[in-house]
């Protein structure tokens, strides 16, 4: 098989490349490991910044999110005592959206045949070659047959267990990794939010996040040491803990049968460069940030913003200027999405190695920020998104 541009991974950064190429009538195929069905219902965060939605909005795929989605002016951070409220409208003159990654992913699945967005799903064995040269080319296996496609560019959209980040030498490469000391214990279920807006708060007995899907539907998150396993937190207990740590002033909380429960551990890492020769890396291939923030998504969607305008610069106007620049473009907002991610992270939860100190300086960031514009403008400004 012969193509322009070969996409690794189906999940939203290789989905939303495909059909940013599409729009620009540059050739390409996706290849994804898993099948359609495991790729349409993994749950993740549900925060959209205007970068996301703009891009949905470009390829005309934002019938539903327009419709669905909620528009969010502002969140709250809970300090065990009062809501500090972040009023992004009035701080910076944008608001989030809240529209789940899931159906982002879904509605980008449900328009790729009538794009010409080709994905072949179940590609095993997945395996890169000659991304140093200018004719790479990629071998997989589909049914039990031995595949291969050539192409000019390869872009791993692989999330961080895919091969292709692995196929650039250490030599080249260098890595930062910081794992943090708990995981993230989520429940989804068809309650009402206890309150129409995001609340993250720091209590004593740990972090909590009530978060939504919709008015019907909410999703909450309460830190647990990596070591807890989900057998030992039946629904009422993740109830109980949550509507201690949100505590009276994020509202009436409903509970109901958990649709999904999971802990997921919190990681912030970023792999330079993002470019080796032919191979270019998005989204969670390159980068992962812990979910306060709910960057994940909203740094691939910027990565592929960046790299569909560098591929269509290279085979539209035969320019190598954008594939050149590609990656020092990308880490510039990684590593700036990175921060804030982490400082948010650092300020909401109790760290098990945290002495009073420690403490005292949260007590202090928190009131800093509840009574000082400056300082909110700051969180807001993170929080939309910083511009592309
Ligand atoms: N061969 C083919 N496909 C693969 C392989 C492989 N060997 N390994 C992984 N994949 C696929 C996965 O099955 C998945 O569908 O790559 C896709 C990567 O998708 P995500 O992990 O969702 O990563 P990305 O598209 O970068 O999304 C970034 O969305 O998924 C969230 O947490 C993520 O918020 C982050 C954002
Ligand atoms: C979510 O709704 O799942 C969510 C929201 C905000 C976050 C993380 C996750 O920071």
């Amino acid at each position: 098989m012969k193509t322009q541009v070969t996409i690794i991974g189906a999940g939203p950064a290789g989905l939303l490349l495909g059909h940013l190429l599409r729009a620009e009538g540059i050739e390409c195929v996706v290849l994804e490991r898993q099948r359609p069905a495991y790729v349409a219902d993994r749950i993740r965060a549900g925060v959209l910044e205007q970068v996301t939605v703009g891009l949905m909005a470009r390829l005309g795929l934002d019938a539903r999110l327009k419709a669905e989605g909620l528009p969010h002016d502002g969140f709250n951070l809970a300090d065990g005592e009062r809501l500090i409220r972040i009023d992004l409208t009035d701080l910076v003159g944008q608001h989030v959206t809240v529209y789940g990654q899931t159906e982002i992913t879904r509605d980008l699945m449900a328009a790729a045949d009538e794009r010409g967005v080709r994905v072949i799903y179940g590609a095993g064995d997945v395996a890169l070659h000659g991304i140093d040269s200018d004719a790479p080319y990629v071998t997989f296996t589909q049914d039990g047959a031995a595949m291969r496609v050539d192409s000019r560019f390869v872009i791993g959209c692989d999330g961080f267990h895919g091969p292709s980040r692995k196929a650039i030498p250490a030599s080249a490469a260098r890595e930062y990794e910081r794992v943090y000391p708990f995981g993230w214990l989520g429940i989804l279920a068809d309650v009402p939010p206890c309150n129409h807006e995001l609340i993250y708060a720091n209590h004593p007995r740990g972090f909590a996040l009530a978060s939504m899907r919709s008015s019907t539907r909410s999703r909450y998150y309460v830190d647990v040491p990596m070591s807890e396993r989900i057998e030992d937190w039946p629904d009422d207990r993740v109830w109980d803990e949550l509507a201690t740590r949100l505590g009276p002033s994020a509202g009436p909380m409903v509970r109901g049968p958990a649709l999904e429960k999971s802990i997921a551990p919190l990681r912030s890492y970023v792999f330079e460069p993002m470019r080796h020769g032919s191979l270019l890396l998005c989204g969670d291939a390159a980068h992962i940030v812990p979910p306060t923030g709910a960057k994940g998504l909203n740094l691939a969607a910027s990565d592929v913003y960046y790299a569909a305008a560098a591929l269509t610069g290279f085979f539209a106007h035969g320019d190598n200027d954008g594939i050149a620049g590609y990656a020092a473009k990308a880490l510039a907002r990684v590593w700036k999405a990175e921060r804030f991610s982490w400082s948010l992270t650092r300020l909401m939860h109790r760290f098990p190695d945290d002495g009073p100190f420690e403490r005292a300086m949260q007590v202090a960031e928190l009131d800093y920020i509840a009574g000082s514009r400056a300082a909110q403008t700051a969180i807001a400004e993170n929080y939309v998104g910083l511009p592309v």
